[in-house]
């Protein structure tokens, strides 16, 4: 008997381990955690296994579907945007048709057991491209279907395959002589850039948040790498979690749609840089902008209509600035920087 998992790629990463330490607090979930580099020990004890390999490799996806019968899969690995600039094509293949790879996997996977194979798919603010800081300005909060322009390689990924996701979920083979649901249950959120206490990102474009909160903790100087007016939506990690899960328990029925935004708070650069002043004084932030990279920040929104969510499937963030600030970094980057 093949054993029922959930599989989580891109284990390793910053929202692998809020998820893995998640699931791994319910005794009921039994996780396969993939990974480019071996699973980290204090996520390896939440896992019935850690497999080390990349998600372009079919031989390895094959390989886990002879042990294990899949019943959900949270595709969290990627090339984050910054990362995704210096090599586009490399980009593409893990960002599109590693996701690809995965939704194929879910639909046979389906088929095997007969039951739908939910897919989680953390998208992004990356998937908007607006055309100017006026525009930003203007616009304020924007709908999903607002602006689907992206500029960057990482950006055009994620929104391709949200539309691959849709196309799995509701058209596959439509043209087949005995049409049959592919079984694959597609669901995406356009995340905020997202904080974490416990991981620093890489390779991405909201990265100068983390990085300062997490500099300023060690006493380390920061140098900002966009201007103090840039301004996009942010989140903590905890909500970014449950806002997975939440989607991830909706039934199917209740959704009206396959991507949805979710906003927390939106605060500028210097908002940021004064709200880690006021916890950490000593600390050194200068701003130093890389323009091309500021640049990628000024074409994501300041804010996004998430009025689907909340009305779908009842999101609603726990963390706004302050709080995120007070209950959930403050105490835990000290207390990690301490140790
Ligand atoms: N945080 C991501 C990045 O900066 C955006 O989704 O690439």
């Amino acid at each position: 008997m093949r054993k029922p998992v959930v599989l989580i790629t891109g284990a390793n990463g910053e929202m692998g381990h809020g998820l893995i330490r998640y699931f791994g607090a319910q005794t009921d979930t039994q996780i396969v955690a993939v990974d480019l580099n071996p699973i980290e020990p204090v996520l390896g004890d939440y896992c019935i296994a850690g497999i080390v390999g990349d998600i372009l490799d079919t031989n390895l996806l094959q390989r886990l579907v002879s042990e294990y019968e899949i019943h959900a899969i949270y595709h969290l690995a990627a090339l984050l945007s910054t990362r995704s600039e210096y090599t586009p094509d490399i980009a593409h293949k893990v960002n599109v048709n590693g996701t690809l790879n995965l939704l194929q996997l879910a639909h046979e996977q389906s088929r095997w057991h007969g039951n739908p194979v939910k897919f989680l798919f953390p998208s992004s603010i990356a998937c908007y491209g607006v055309p100017s800081l006026d525009a930003k300005e203007k616009v304020g909060k924007v709908r999903e279907t607002d602006f689907n322009c992206p500029t960057t390689m990482y950006g055009c990924n994620k929104l391709y395959c949200e539309q691959l996701g849709r196309y799995y979920t509701f058209h596959y083979r439509q043209l087949a002589a005995e049409r049959a649901p592919s079984g694959v249950d597609f669901r995406a959120i356009r995340f905020p850039g997202l904080i974490s206490a416990e991981t620093v990102p890489g390779g991405g474009t909201s990265d100068y948040a983390p990085e300062m909160i997490h500099a300023a903790a060690q006493g380390k100087p920061y140098k900002c790498f966009v201007l103090e007016h840039a301004r996009i939506p942010f989140m903590a990690m905890p909500d970014g979690i449950k806002a997975l899960i939440k989607l991830a328990e909706a039934p199917a029925e209740q959704l009206t749609q396959r991507v949805y935004n979710i906003g927390a708070f939106s605060p500028s650069a210097a908002q940021l840089r004064d709200r880690v002043l006021k916890a950490f004084p000593n600390s050194k932030i200068a701003f130093e902008p890389e323009i091309a990279r500021a640049a990628i920040v000024d074409t994501w929104p300041a804010d996004v209509d998430d009025s689907p969510a909340r009305r779908d499937w009842g999101w609603e963030p726990e963390y706004d600035f302050e709080r995120t600030f007070k209950e959930y970094l403050l105490p835990a980057i000290t207390k990690r920087y301490r140790a």
